[in-house]
């Protein structure tokens, strides 16, 4: 496996990069915009291909480097269903799979630093943003934060992994790289409270000046999705009225790019075809069924997926790639859904 803990010693922020092995598929957890040179340049000395860009919540000391990414690599972005960030392409919830080809990492909401505060695990570690710190927690004085959610995400989810359970957190202000469960249970102060009024206790009264670039790193956090309308050209996007409309005169051929798991959980626009985004190389070449849907087809083909995203993208890299005429529908099945539009579900 490769790991890589990368740090950014402006911000005390870690980020991790993962992947099965050289040449495979990656996945970045807490990118610093400052860096994302540094990553693509990782990446490519490794051989990875990025496609999954992860936050564990929405930062306040730092700018978040998923759009930049998204931009350079087309990965998908993905935060918690909680995230108040405009367009991400994918959100998670409790206990749903982060998956890029041999990693899967169980999603485990973890509120109380913020109220979009997750952490995700594999089998023998857990990324923990700033829920749990080590030595330490996250303050609970700002973006929704709530000592006592916090103290509940700590003792009843976190601290509840098994005690050999490496923790990488999100950051660390004195040089510490990992500990563990067990190691945090025994000695973090602050987790040697009896009761969520203890801690509340302490964390109401940390006293801590704001982060020195909050008042912009948050809003542009929220907005990492303001470079993505550069990507679609007028005539390419649909609302879900003129999707509708295009599919009842049998106009439209519906590519849903989504993943297995979001179609189970959210349900699928009817007589789409499934085409995941993650295998769009493949569906692309002489012999993908995409071709051949897109040459069979020329201007009918419609992509969607959760909010717009992916479908943006992948418009963008078929146009690139000579097919014409491709639309996709803005705001993806969140918009069809705001719209009134219905969906099928496996029965
Ligand atoms: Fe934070």
């Amino acid at each position: 496996m490769i790991f890589q803990q990368l740090f950014d010693p402006v911000s005390s922020t870690y980020t991790y990069l993962l992947a099965r092995r050289y040449g495979a598929e990656a996945l970045i957890i807490d990118p610093v915009i400052e860096h994302v040179d540094t990553y693509i340049s990782l990446l490519n000395r490794l051989d990875l291909k990025l496609v999954k860009a992860v936050d564990t919540h929405v930062h306040a000391d730092h700018e978040t480097g998923l759009g930049k990414l998204r931009d350079l690599t087309k990965c998908v972005t993905v935060m918690g269903e909680m995230s108040g960030a405009d367009v991400v392409s994918m959100r998670v919830r409790e206990d749903e799979t982060i998956d890029v080809d041999g990693i899967s990492l169980r999603t485990i909401y973890t509120p109380g630093h913020t109220d979009d505060s997750y952490s995700f695990a594999s089998a023998d570690r857990v990324f923990t943003g700033d829920a749990l710190l080590i030595g330490g927690t996250g303050r609970t004085d700002f973006q929704n934060g709530d000592p006592r959610q916090a103290y509940d995400s700590l003792f009843n989810k976190l601290l509840k992994l098994p005690g050999e359970t490496l923790v990488f957190p999100a950051h660390d202000y004195h040089g510490n790289t990992a500990s563990t469960i067990g190691y945090e249970t025994a000695r973090n102060p602050r987790l040697q409270v009896n009761s969520a009024d203890e801690y509340a206790e302490i964390m109401n009264n940390l006293n801590l000046p704001d982060p020195k670039q909050m008042d912009a790193v948050v809003p542009a956090n929220k907005t990492i999705g303001r470079t993505l309308s550069q990507l679609v050209r007028p005539g390419e996007e649909m609302e879900p009225e003129e999707v509708r409309e295009a599919s009842a005169r049998d106009d439209a051929i519906l590519i849903d790019l989504r993943e297995e798991g979001e179609r189970a959980r959210d349900g699928w626009i009817a007589d789409s075809v499934h085409i995941p985004y993650g295998d769009l190389d493949s569906q692309l070449t002489g012999t993908g069924t995409l071709t051949h849907l897109a040459q069979d087809h020329q201007g009918r083909i419609v992509l969607y997926c959760a909010y717009g995203e992916r479908s943006a993208l992948a418009l963008d890299t078929m146009r690139n790639a000579g097919f014409t005429g491709v639309r996709h529908l803005r705001g993806g099945l969140a918009a069809w859904l705001n719209s009134g539009g219905e969906v099928e579900r496996k029965t």
